[in-house]
């Protein structure tokens, strides 16, 4: 932490709860800082969804970027058969809603700016916050924790997230060069724990409305779900690239899902009113901070020790895609799940799928 943020910012004297895999951190924020990023959420104003992009790296081709997610849903369906998967699919607006609609900002990212540089200072309350750092050390058992991101999520009236696991990341292959779909299968498959970055992530809710219930499962996919306390100013600290996790639907009046399509917008308006903009400008839908939900994720990598940070900045020992896809494919060939050595890339990437991610059932509206 820099003398400034220690400067600015008074000491947290909250609380840590301790539930095996994940702890409850409450209040998160004095009555300053959170007025502070509550008028940040505001005067950000413009918030876009996650990627709906396709990855157009060799093994990801014509896949979406949360290929694992969408071949999931298909696959509850009845349609893991079909082909291909593209925008055309059957089940792709409700994929779309259900995985990619979110609207979301980045307040900080220490990945590419510089500490000097903070975007919003605002956040630095979140991204120094001495009760993540620490349960953080504690829960991953690893000394060294280096803040990287501040990010925010909003969802409106009908929204929902369905479950599923954050993007990991491992030495030398990042979302930039790889899908993010193969990033989070490779973690699950456990083949390539030695190259991974455990990152322990922060979920902070701080605008709490009826439905929206964080829900995750700490005792893996098959166990029983935990429904996080719908209290404003808490968070929740766990391995969200480990821990299935899910946003439940927010509620609607008339019960149904809010008219999200890809290419929308959501704009905080003079009259204190959010909106949900169209690419052509209209307005698909408006709603009062009592209809949103407003969360903030806070995310560090933890390190084992000084050599193990230096080893990840200095590029040394970094994976490579021919390396995981050889190594993905011998396991697949060992275990019977794939017929041939050398498949195309769809039949790759639904094998990977099949052996490796298994997310609780979707529920869909
Ligand atoms: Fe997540």
């Amino acid at each position: 932490m820099s003398a400034q943020a220690e400067a600015t910012h008074d000491p947290w004297d909250g609380s840590i709860a301790g539930y095996g895999t994940y702890r409850l951190v409450e209040p998160v924020l004095r009555e300053r800082d959170l007025h502070a990023i509550m008028a940040l959420c505001e005067r950000v104003g413009t918030y876009r969804m996650a990627s709906a992009e396709m990855s157009s790296t060799e093994i990801g081709a014509g896949l979406p970027e949360r290929f694992e997610c969408f071949y999931d849903l298909a696959r509850q369906r009845g349609n893991e058969n079909d082909k291909p998967y593209d925008p055309t699919h059957v089940d792709w607006l409700d994929f779309e809603r259900a995985f990619t609609c979110q609207f979301r900002e980045t307040y900080a990212d220490l990945a590419f700016v510089a500490r000097d540089e903070s975007r919003h200072p605002e956040a630095d309350s979140l991204l120094y916050h001495e009760a993540f750092v620490a349960g953080a050390r504690d829960l991953l058992d690893r000394p060294v924790i280096v803040p990287v991101a501040v990010l925010a999520n909003l969802y409106v009236a009908g929204q929902w997230l369905g479950p599923h696991t954050d993007i990991t990341e491992f030495r030398g292959v990042n979302r930039s060069t790889t899908p993010q779909w193969l990033l989070i299968c490779m973690h699950h498959s456990r083949l390539f724990d030695e190259w991974r970055l455990p990152i322990a992530t922060a979920v902070n809710f701080f605008n709490v409305c009826e439905g929206g219930e964080f829900r995750f499962y700490p005792d893996g996919p098959g166990g029983a779900p935990v429904t996080a306390p719908q209290r404003p100013n808490t968070a929740l600290l766990m391995d969200t690239d480990s821990i299935y996790h899910e946003v439940r639907p927010i509620y609607d009046p008339e019960g149904l899902p809010a008219p999200l399509e890809r290419g929308q917008v959501l704009r905080f308006g003079d009259d204190r009113k959010w909106r949900v903009v169209g690419s052509d400008g209209a307005v698909v839908g408006t709603y009062g901070w009592d209809e949103m939900r407003f969360s903030v994720s806070w995310k560090a990598y933890c390190f084992r020790d000084e050599t193990e940070r230096q080893t990840w900045s200095d590029r040394s020992n970094d994976l490579t895609i021919e390396f995981i896809t050889g190594r993905l494919t011998e396991d697949l060939m060992d275990r019977g799940l794939l017929g041939s050595p050398n498949p195309d890339n769809v039949t790759l990437a639904r094998a990977i799928v099949d052996a490796y991610y298994h997310a609780p059932p979707v529920e869909y509206h």
